[in-house]
């Protein structure tokens, strides 16, 4: 494992999907039943516990952008602040209105008391800087 940061690819060049697993936090900073936020370079992400297992997801809901660190967690999963939509952790799903569409989800390990979350460049490219996509699209 490393602490490598993953840099988005040349404009043209198709981004990899090929997984890195990139240190975000000690398991410490990441108590059950907390959100919080983090970063693999440009990408933010949400990353939470609950049930003793970690997760990552976007840290943006895709209901109306509201950052989902700033949510909190309930037995089905991820709710955000803003409207009340909850998201499954394992599948990103929606499971509470008014969210439709699902939030990434990236796979997560937990090593030597730090948390790694899996991210591909082009997960990265596709994740930030913080933008919203065009409805319609
Ligand atoms: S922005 Fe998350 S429910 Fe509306």
């Amino acid at each position: 494992m490393s602490d490598a940061q993953t840099t988005p690819a040349d404009s043209g060049t198709p981004a990899s999907t090929e997984l890195e697993y990139h240190r975000v936090a000690r398991s410490g900073q990441v108590p059950e039943g907390y959100v919080r936020r983090f970063y693999v370079g440009e990408l933010e992400c949400a990353v939470a516990r609950l049930g003793g297992k970690a997760y990552a997801t976007s840290n943006y809901c895709t209901h109306l952008d509201c950052l989902l660190s700033s949510g909190k967690l309930v037995d089905d999963g991820l709710g955000c602040s803003c409207h009340g939509s909850v998201f499954d952790l394992e599948t990103g799903e929606p499971v509470y209105p008014p969210a439709t569409e699902p939030i990434q989800v990236y796979p997560v390990r937990e090593e030597d008391g730090q948390v790694y979350v899996g991210v591909s460049e082009a997960d990265v490219v596709a994740g930030g800087p913080r933008r919203r996509k065009p409805r319609g699209d």
